[in-house]
């Protein structure tokens, strides 16, 4: 039987939505009609949340009232503190996510309510809990105690210097934060879509964004990018040209390659790779940059695939000393913003998200009682 063209929901259009848009042919992304290339570099992380869970770029006023927001919802609740060094023992990091903000739902003060107001307090305090989250849970795995937050510091700085222990200079603040405004929505990927269905049955926000934390884990979507840092460290520096040909002739994919929306350039690597060789050159070894250039360059000579977001962002959070197992995190602190966004936005015009499937079974099946099977 020929496969399904939608397999997959190809191309299929499964929710309107006013956050983001890609043109993929050009390599184009924008969020709520503001050019990438626009925003990276120039807005920061908190400013680019607002954009999507209140519609506008704030003003100076919006955004303090947003930070301090953001400031207060850090704090954890007694289910979450109670549980976390259990989980840290037994959980990989998004694993360990999931159950976390699982908990965290179940002591939010608006966890009964789906409304606007509700869902936008929600939606800043997930978005202020996800680096404090990942942060306790990497001291508690070492049996260390994690540096407060300095309420005076962003997001990104204050990951940064948790996740390292000491203080970041400026300008790896600068590049982590603009990594968190590449990848804080994406259309209808997988995660986001995962997110829209459930929160479409009319459950909670929380639950939601479990599904999409559940969904972002796999190696296909947000995975990536730690499984690119594994790939890179598993092959001899020399040796770039014949793994990525060995692995190919195997059958197996190149993480951090292909898209199934972009047709050139994802417009979020061409970021990440400049920040990637400053990184490199920065720190005196440049290796893996050098190594994922080769690799970028034979993967498009034998494939005609270009780089995704995940390629580039593995080495960079590598030069800023983020463990390699806390960089999917990464991507979910960051993503976080768009999610809680998507479920705002779909509770504000519900409908139940329930798509047919082709039916390819046995029919006519005769009935036999068991002892006769
Ligand atoms: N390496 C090798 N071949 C690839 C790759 C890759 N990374 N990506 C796609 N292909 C090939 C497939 O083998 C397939 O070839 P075939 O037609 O000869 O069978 C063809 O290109 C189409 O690939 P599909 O997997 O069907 O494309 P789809 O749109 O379903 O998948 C995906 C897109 C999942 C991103 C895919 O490119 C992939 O698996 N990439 C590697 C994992 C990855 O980097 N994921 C992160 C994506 S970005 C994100 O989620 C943040």
């Amino acid at each position: 039987m020929a496969d399904n063209p939608t397999k997959g929901l190809a191309d299929v259009v499964a929710a309107s939505t006013a956050l983001s848009d890609i043109d993929g042919k050009a390599g184009r992304l924008f969020y709520r009609g503001y050019d990438i290339h626009d925003l990276a570099g120039r807005t920061s992380f908190e400013e680019t949340a607002h954009l999507l869970q209140h519609g506008t770029l704030p003003t100076r006023q919006q955004l303090a009232d947003y930070g301090a927001e953001l400031v207060r919802g850090r704090t954890l609740g007694a289910l979450v503190e109670a549980n976390i060094a259990e989980i840290a023992e037994k959980q990989a990091p998004m694993e360990a996510l999931r159950s976390l903000v699982s908990l965290a739902g179940a002591e939010d003060a608006d966890k009964d309510s789906n409304e606007s107001d509700a869902n936008c307090r929600k939606a800043a305090r997930l978005t202020a809990q996800q680096p404090i989250l990942v942060a306790r849970y990497h001291a508690a795995r070492r049996g260390v105690t994690v540096r407060e937050p300095d309420p005076s510091l962003s997001i990104a700085a204050n990951y940064l210097m948790q996740i390292t222990g000491r203080v970041p200079e400026q300008r790896e603040v600068d590049i982590f934060d603009e990594c968190l405004v590449l990848h804080a929505d994406h259309t209808m990927n997988a995660s986001t879509f995962a997110a829209r269905v459930c929160a479409a049955t009319l459950s909670d926000m929380h639950s939601a964004i479990v599904a999409a934390i559940g969904t972002l884990k796999g190696p296909l979507h947000g995975g990536a990018n730690e499984q690119v840092m594994r790939t890179l460290e598993s092959i001899p520096s020399g040796g770039v040209a014949q793994a990525v040909r060995q692995k190919l002739a195997d059958g197996e994919k190149i993480m951090g390659f292909g898209h199934r929306v972009y047709k050139t350039e994802d417009p979020r690597a061409t970021h990440l790779r400049k920040m990637s060789q400053e990184l490199a050159e920065a720190s005196g070894d440049a290796t893996y940059y050098r190594m994922s250039k080769e690799m970028e360059e034979v993967v498009f000579a034998e494939k005609g695939l270009y780089p995704n977001v995940d390629f580039y962002a593995a080495t960079v959070y590598h030069y800023l000393d983020i463990p390699t197992d806390l960089f999917t995190p990464v991507f979910s602190i960051s993503r976080m913003s768009g999610w809680t966004a998507h479920v705002i936005e779909q509770h504000a015009d519900n409908r139940l998200i329930r798509p047919d499937s082709e039916y390819i079974g046995e029919r006519d099946q005769k009935w036999t009682p068991i002892d006769e099977r």
